[in-house]
């Protein structure tokens, strides 16, 4: 049996959990700095590190305590060393590396993507069984505010990447919109809340051209609905819309553009691929609308984490450092946080 603390603090939530054999979760804490940050209108990365070094020791000691385990339970201490901002990873890393140092305790290095992967193997139901029962190949969209990644997985800790975003990642689409709009910050929730009023047909954005089958790309989009808004009167680009744009109309097509063109692209991939099953990882996977398409468009069952798994978390870089545990993988106290990170 394996039981892991890991702690992920790679943009705007600190956070730790516990995790046994994989998949059950013992404890899972997050500490949202949502709230502070919707203030600047998006993450401020120097108030990001800051908050962690206050919040990270409270937030780690809560999930000990739910978990009702004393250090000596624990198999090894995971933590996510990137890909994220800076002076964010460098205080879960380092939280890490001292707990793990202090008691003795193999430390395990993560991949927040691969993270966002294994969000799918937790049990979330009581009837679930291990590993959802989940069969390779698997094609797997991640989706969230720094990445826009369709990979496949043959087998476990096995990545190959078939494609990603030529520039701005979909939830960092959709933040820039909803900032465009005026509707605030995160800007995923926001613009699927007002855009179940509006008609997603009223506005027709093109699928970009890119170069490659598998590649997406969203900033030409962000551009076109910045046009529709300037068609109305001026504007300066940060919230203030002339007075007859139809806001929940706009926002619903841009959603419109958004999932087709993920769900599109998906579909292409799972059916050359031959996948059993798509899953869909990350922020933008709580959207519904997203979801929905996807199921609907599928031949093949398509699976999301619940809510509380798809925005960023502790429990699924603990679901996969048990793989990573098991495979051999231990790391040393060089172990440096590495902000650029690739999945494959
Ligand atoms: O995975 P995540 O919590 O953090 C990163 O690793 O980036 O993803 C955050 C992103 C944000 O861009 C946010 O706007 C987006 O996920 N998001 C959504 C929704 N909820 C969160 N996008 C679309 N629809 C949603 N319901
Ligand atoms: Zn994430």
């Amino acid at each position: 049996m394996t039981l892991i603390l890991s702690i992920e603090t790679s943009c705007d939530e600190t956070a730790a959990a516990v995790i046994e054999d994989g998949w059950i979760v013992r404890s899972n804490v997050v500490a949202s700095q949502a709230a502070m940050h919707a203030r600047y209108g998006g993450v401020f990365p120097e108030m990001a590190s800051r908050m962690h070094v206050e919040t990270i020791t409270p937030v780690i000691r809560e999930a000990m305590q739910q978990a009702s385990l004393t250090w000596d339970n624990l198999t090894a201490i995971a933590v996510t060393y990137g890909p994220g901002l800076p002076g964010s990873l460098l205080v879960g890393l380092n939280a890490a590396k001292g707990i793990a140092f202090g008691r003795g305790l193999p430390l395990i290095g993560i991949n927040h993507l691969e993270g966002h992967v294994y969000s799918h193997w937790l049990k979330v139901t009581d009837d679930a069984v291990m590993g959802n029962a989940l069969s390779f190949p698997l094609l797997i969209l991640i989706v969230s505010g720094g990445h826009t990644e369709l990979i496949l997985m043959r087998d476990h800790l096995a990545y190959e990447k078939l494609g990603a975003t030529l520039d701005d990642a979909s939830g960092e689409a959709f933040d820039k919109v909803a900032r465009l709009l005026g509707l605030g910050y995160p800007g995923g929730p926001a613009i699927e809340r007002i855009a179940t009023s509006g008609d997603p047909m009223r506005f027709e954005f093109a699928m970009p051209k890119v170069n490659h089958e598998f590649a997406f790309s969203f900033s030409g989009l962000k551009t076109a609905v910045l046009r529709t808004v300037q068609s109305y009167g001026p504007t300066d680009g940060r919230g203030q819309v002339p007075a007859r744009v139809p806001i929940p109309d706009l926002a619903a097509s841009f959603q419109r553009a958004v999932v087709h063109q993920l769900v599109e692209k998906t579909i292409e991939a799972a059916n050359r691929h031959r996948v059993t099953e798509i899953l869909i990882s990350g922020g933008v996977s709580a959207n519904r609308s997203l979801r929905e398409t996807m199921a609907r468009r599928a031949s093949i069952p398509v699976r999301w984490p619940p809510m509380w798994l798809c925005t960023d978390n502790a429990a699924m870089i603990g679901a996969a450092a048990h793989h990573r545990y098991l495979a051999g993988q231990r790391d040393g106290w060089e172990l440096d946080i590495e902000p650029n990170l690739k999945l494959a």
